[in-house]
């Protein structure tokens, strides 16, 4: 399908959400490279240059070729897009030192041009009042080109949005894509469809057809294998190509770790039965990975081992069955965002080296023979198409479940300690992995011994010792807090069955509560601290995002907190239940 939008990428963690969020409008957008030519976006009826981390002055930072802005085409520079606009065409970018992110009040300015407003019809309620947008820049527009006016302003920002309505070229320095800026979707309507003319004929659910013809048309009179995880994507992918080839030329692996969760591989198997899988393997590879992880402690060396497994096993069946051979064609579960090489995107460079580490699988990519019928579409897509082809809906409403699965929620340990009474709560004797700028850390955390009045208290804690980067709230203690001691632990079918009982609790309680439909991921931690009969402890972290990227720690209902924890403290070997308090930045969503 041939999109009627563009989205630019600068560099910006934001390019994808811009092309989602015009997707929602029902229209059709791609991400290119910023410096796509601009005869190769002929046809296009509006661009949009997303925001990026450079400077317009920074030797080599992203541009775009100029004959864009002249060829007629409408373009939306947004945040690094309005800066590049304004510097390419003779404006003024002024160089900031600190920036500003957050929240900003924008004042639209009425001129007589009422066209050169219409990126901001419908913005404004009665009585004009200041409207709430989302800022996260360095430099600024200080003055815009000859011929563009001042559309808005801020407190800060004196070219907060401009444009020229005769040559169409606008640029916002906030963030219109973001929820943060609750008139973003107006505006980019506004542009999309009323600057653009673009027409709103987007539907994923309807591109089945397409892409089951795409699907027969690659394969020929080959068949496709697929390794699959139980997760969304490769779930859809697989199932599409069930019903285009039938269930004979569609064979589907299922590698079981043993470090999933409980009940997994019965649930993934049931699942593909359902489907109409009939060609459907569960490789039994658990005591190959628990070897292989015996006395490991430090968490990427986990990943590492965990990836080198998986290597192995899945380069085994490659040979066993044959999938090497002519006839067959990989099947991946690819999605979008996954696709894009650009700085933005540094998944993107973590899933291929994944991959390319599986020669054989390398081979088959390097031959052509792959096939990745969601690669064009985003994660709600995904899930409407699924919806659409009928899958459960308790398969792709699944929370996002990490590839290393609970290895990296199993906290091992090399040394003995005790928690140290300090004047907000407790230092425990255990680490975790945070996030401090673009580097990871790996320090202790700090208990409270009971829940702090507000949010902002927690993350003021965080903020004022620099020595932690999480904070827990102490749920319950079999024993008081200074008995408590942590100890050498390793990653074992006991710990691991310990996990994954008390993680089998927290689904079954949140699902039948309805908590689970409210949260983006809940990862249950176990950690070696607890006693001689009671070994370990458990750690609730339930948080909101978007895409992983940050998060915001969520409060549960106490009645449901209080169902919980009876039955966790009722679990083999628990000593306490902490939870987990911190946002992501300072802490990530997983402790490893
Ligand atoms: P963090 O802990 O980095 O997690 O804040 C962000 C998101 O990524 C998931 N995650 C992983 N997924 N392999 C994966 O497939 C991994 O090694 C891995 N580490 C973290 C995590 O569950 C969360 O959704």
């Amino acid at each position: 399908m041939q999109p009627q939008i563009t989205v630019l990428d600068a560099g910006g963690q934001y390019c994808h959400l811009i092309a989602r969020k015009v997707r929602e409008l029902g229209v059709y957008a791609e991400v290119a490279p910023s410096e796509t030519r601009a005869s190769d976006l002929a046809g296009r009826k509006g661009v949009i240059i997303s925001g990026g981390p450079s400077s317009v002055y920074d030797p080599g930072s992203p541009t775009i070729d100029p004959a864009l802005l002249s060829s007629g085409i409408p373009v939306l520079g947004i945040c690094y897009g309005e800066q590049l606009i304004a510097h390419l065409l003779g404006g003024v970018v002024e160089k900031g030192e600190h920036g500003e992110y957050g929240f900003a009040e924008l004042d639209i300015i009425h001129g007589k041009d009422a066209e050169a407003n219409s990126l901001f019809h419908g913005v404004e309620g009665p009585g004009r009042v200041p409207i709430p947008v989302w800022m996260s820049h360095r430099d600024l527009v200080a003055k815009p080109p000859p011929g563009f006016r001042v559309l808005a302003r801020t407190a800060t920002c004196p070219v907060a949005a401009m444009g020229s309505s005769e040559r169409r070229l606008y640029g916002l320095q906030f963030h219109p894509e973001v929820a943060h800026t609750p008139c973003g979707k107006t505006i980019l309507a506004n542009f999309v469809k009323d600057v653009c003319g673009c027409v709103a004929d987007w539907n994923p659910a309807r591109q089945i057809q397409a892409i089951e013809d795409h699907i027969r048309q690659v394969a020929g009179d080959g068949s496709i294998f697929f390794f699959v995880s139980g997760g969304v994507d490769s779930t859809v992918a697989y199932t599409l190509c069930l019903k285009a080839l039938g269930p004979d030329r569609v064979h589907g692996t299922y590698v079981d770790s043993g470090l999933m969760r409980e009940g997994e591989t019965e649930f993934v198997r049931a699942s593909f039965a359902r489907l109409g899988a009939k060609a459907f393997f569960v490789e039994d590879a658990r005591e190959r990975f628990l070897a292989a992880l015996a006395g490991i402690v430090e968490p990427e060396r986990k990943r590492h081992v965990i990836g080198e497994k998986f290597v192995e096993v899945q380069e085994r069946i490659l040979e066993s069955e044959h999938y090497l051979d002519g006839r067959w064609i990989l099947g991946q579960g690819t999605i979008y965002p996954d696709t894009i090489e650009s700085g933005g995107s540094a998944k993107a460079d973590l899933i291929k080296t994944h991959h390319n580490r599986v020669a054989g699988i390398q081979k088959l990519i390097d031959a052509g023979r792959i096939l990745e019928p969601l690669s064009s579409f985003y994660k709600d897509e995904v899930r409407a198409i699924g919806r659409q082809l009928e899958i459960p809906e308790e398969l792709l409403d699944r929370h996002p479940f990490p590839g290393p699965g609970l290895a990296i929620r199993c906290l091992c340990s090399e040394a003995e300690g005790s928690p140290q009474r300090v004047e907000e709560g407790w230092i425990l004797p255990i680490r975790s992995v945070g996030v401090q700028g673009d580097s990871r850390t790996y320090r202790p955390v700090l208990a409270l011994e009971t829940f702090p009045a507000s949010e902002a208290e927690a993350a003021a804690l965080i903020n004022r010792r620099t020595d932690v980067n999480r904070v827990l709230a102490t749920v319950y203690l079999s024993c008081p807090m200074g008995e408590l001691r942590s100890h050498v632990a390793h990653l074992t079918k006991e710990r691991l069955d310990r996990l994954r009982r008390a993680d089998a609790i927290v689904r079954r309680l949140t699902h039948d509560s309805g908590f689970d439909r409210k949260i983006w991921q809940f990862p249950v931690v176990l950690v070696p601290l607890g006693t001689a009969d009671r070994p370990d402890s458990i750690v609730l972290r339930p948080i909101d995002s978007v895409d992983g990227m940050t998060a915001r720690a969520v409060r549960m209902p106490e009645e449901l907190l209080q169902q919980l924890t009876g039955e966790l403290a009722a679990v083999e070997g628990v000593a306490g239940v902490f939870y987990d308090l911190t946002n992501k930045p300072p802490a990530t969503i997983e402790w490893e």
